[in-house]
């Protein structure tokens, strides 16, 4: 069986609750010796800070050792070395990969050539499964449901990789999407066309005030991906699209919470974050709990196991 995690469509509902169900017990005690003798690899060939340090964390704190590189220019990949045979020679060393890539498609990819299971750190502008639990728990835990939620959706929706896997995680959970977006950074016809075959009702916005977020539950708002544009002049005109105002709150609903995968440049103004809405901080603590749990997984570590556990460090 192949524990590799390339996209989180793969996951039914009972399987998210199950890893929601996880990352909670790691919650409640992220040290123990349960990865003790594994070896946990981290090969991101794009820069990374939330991701790959909670990876690490999350191995660490797990008892695991962790190999890997966060800069590719110090491999040998730049003498020719093909994404297959690092991937080949990187599984005789550890008993797990993390990798981000950016090619779309690099993670499915390797998972097919690797004996062991390849867990998806981003792949380009396709998908970003690891940032969609942790976002699906931290959903959970500032709504106590992950059902029938107003989701808004807010920047760059082409490139964002991060609402391109929460879109389809929350297929499950009846949600009704609003996508707020400039035209050249507009959700893609193809997660439209699977909203449609997966009956998830979605609105498409140009506005962005107080009153067309007035009855969101979540607040997804994103950074405009530079990396990803050909063309700077375009991205210096898309930029500062939408930038969210503390007075643009005045109508929103109690249990509303911003999140925001990370890095913010111009999105949020700073004094959101001293409002009960803001959460992305809290957001990207929660990436520690997901992640042990979507590595304790891939490595066919149980929620019974974990439950079970009596390696905690108090
Ligand atoms: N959210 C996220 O992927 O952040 P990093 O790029 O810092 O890992």
């Amino acid at each position: 069986m192949n524990r590799s995690l390339v996209t989180i469509a793969d996951h039914t509902r009972e399987k998210i609750e199950y890893l929601v169900d996880m990352a909670s017990e790691f919650e409640k005690h992220p040290n123990r010796r349960l990865l003790e003798g594994r070896v946990v690899a981290t090969l991101f060939f794009e820069p990374s800070t939330r991701t790959r340090l909670s990876f690490e964390t999350a191995a660490n704190r797990l008892g695991a050792r962790v190999i890997g590189f966060a800069d590719p220019k110090v491999t040998s990949g730049t003498k020719g070395e093909t994404l297959k045979d690092t991937i080949m020679m990187v599984s005789n060393y550890a008993d797990i990969i993390v990798m981000r890539h950016y090619l779309e498609g690099a993670a499915r990819y390797a998972s097919e050539v690797a004996p062991v299971p390849i867990v998806n750190a981003g792949d380009g502008a396709n998908q970003h499964p690891s940032q969609t639990m942790l976002d699906i728990y931290s959903i959970y835990k500032t709504q106590g449901t992950l059902d029938n939620l107003n989701i808004y959706m807010v920047g760059d929706l082409k490139y964002g990789r991060t609402v391109h896997s929460l879109l389809m995680a929350m297929r499950h959970f009846n949600p009704t999407f609003h996508f707020i977006a400039p035209d050249e950074l507009a959700m893609p016809e193809y997660y439209k066309l699977y909203c449609k075959e997966h009956g998830i009702r979605y609105v498409e916005h140009k506005d962005f005030d107080a009153n067309t977020i007035a009855d969101a539950d979540i607040l997804y708002m994103t950074r405009v991906q530079r990396e990803r544009f050909s063309d700077l002049v375009e991205y210096e005109r898309v930029k500062d699209s939408y930038l969210l105002k503390r007075n643009m709150l005045s109508r929103a609903k109690d249990n509303l919470k911003i999140l925001h995968p990370l890095p913010r440049v111009n999105e949020i103004e700073y004094s959101i974050d001293e409002t009960p809405y803001a959460y992305y901080f809290q957001q990207a603590g929660n990436g520690l709990f997901a992640r042990q749990a979507l590595i304790c997984d891939a490595l066919g570590i149980t929620l019974e196991e974990v439950k079970n556990d009596n390696t905690i460090i108090y």
